[in-house]
């Protein structure tokens, strides 16, 4: 039931505050956060972990790529992000102290659900991230830490994305308090962004009018890259992938810093190019290093789109539209970043006559290898 919108997917975008606050409710308290589903593991078992791998496909995966940067930062563990079908054909070093964390959706991935199963008999201690009570995956795993984002139905991937990044930091700040690189104040600072998510998704959920006209505008747009860097980065990759899937259209995530190694020959002028800004206030050495970025694509005639923190007057001069974000920090970025990107995508598949719930050639879940 689309419960009176015109798709599941404009359903589903729409319903991420609620797919955040969802996955919060019950695990977060005046004491800090707990999960219970972590037991089924116990502390010490994760006291002891000495590196982290994440697995996933898609979406998924870009929702580990973010995590990493949260993870490493909060607990100091290394965390390598891998997509399932390369982490599983290859030889990948697995001790009982490493923790392979896989992200499913569906919880029924294939590529996933075997790469699960090749780290738990190379002894590896395995927890999964799900949005599907009792699925394969999850059953396959030590331990489950379930999203709650509700039935996602749309092919594209939305509110999964946002749950998943939820369940990770929780799971983060979980292992930052059994391993004592976080105090309780600093695990209630981090939670306090957290809980703020949900509302300010709801005022990024407002800009849908101005990504709409975006949208009828490029609608005979050929290509479109996207920029970030830090954890704007997998938001870039993740917008790439959304205006892939459901305009058809070629879409290609760069890391900013990459741009001068290799990216930038591909601006010419009217190339419309999205990026990922960080926050001036809170990250004004990565600011100004993107802010450069963004004057040199302009200066080859780039049409430039910042997605930005609301008030950021330094990309006004060069940035041909803004979106605006409410402000947050810097990890917390790709919670808010991210939902222009899939609304233009979705804006723009609907601009071009598309089906945005069911694309070409897709299938809400890939149960084959
Ligand atoms: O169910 P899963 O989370 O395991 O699915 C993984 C990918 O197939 C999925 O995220 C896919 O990339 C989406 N269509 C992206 O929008």
């Amino acid at each position: 039931d689309k419960g009176g919108w015109s798709s599941f997917m404009a359903k589903e975008v729409s319903e991420q505050p609620d797919a955040v606050a969802n996955t919060l409710r019950g695990r977060v308290s005046d004491s800090g956060v707990h999960i219970p589903e972590l037991e089924a593991l116990g502390d010490d078992v994760l006291a002891g972990i000495t590196r982290i791998v994440v697995v996933g496909c898609g979406t998924a995966a870009y929702a580990g790529l973010v995590a990493k940067y949260a993870i490493e930062k909060w607990a100091g563990i290394p965390v390598e992000v891998e997509l399932s079908h390369e982490f599983r054909y290859r030889d990948p070093v697995i001790t009982r102290e490493t923790l392979v964390i896989s992200i499913s959706q569906s919880g029924e991935t294939m590529d996933t659900l075997m790469a699960v199963k090749y780290a738990g008999d190379a002894g590896a201690r395995t927890i999964s991230i799900c949005n599907t009570q009792g699925a394969t995956i999850p059953r396959e795993s030590d331990a489950a830490i379930y999203t709650h984002a509700g039935p996602e139905v749309a092919v594209a991937s939305t509110k999964a994305f946002v749950a998943q990044m939820t369940a990770l930091y929780l799971f983060g700040l979980h292992l930052a308090r059994v391993r004592g690189t976080l105090t309780n104040d600093e695990v209630a600072v981090e939670l306090g962004e957290l809980e703020a998510i949900p509302a300010k998704l709801t005022t990024v959920l407002e800009t849908g009018g101005s990504v709409r006209q975006l949208a009828h505008w490029m609608a005979d747009t050929r290509a479109v890259l996207f920029l970030g860097r830090h954890v704007g980065f997998p938001v870039a990759l993740e917008g790439a992938l959304k205006l892939k899937e459901l305009a058809y259209i070629h879409a290609e995530g760069f890391a900013a810093g990459e741009l001068k190694h290799g990216p930038i020959a591909l601006i010419e002028p009217g190339q419309p190019v999205f990026v990922i800004v960080p926050s001036p206030s809170r990250s004004a050495l990565l600011h100004a290093k993107v802010v450069s970025n963004i004057q040199e694509i302009r200066a080859r005639g780039a049409r430039v789109i910042a997605i930005a923190e609301q008030g950021d007057a330094a990309v006004l001069p060069f940035a041909d539209e803004v979106i605006p974000i409410p402000l947050a920090a810097p990890l917390f970025e790709p919670f808010l970043a991210v939902v222009p990107l899939q609304l233009f995508a979705m804006e723009l598949s609907l601009a071009k006559g598309l089906d945005v719930d069911q694309p070409r050639n897709l299938a809400k879940s890939v149960t084959v290898e």
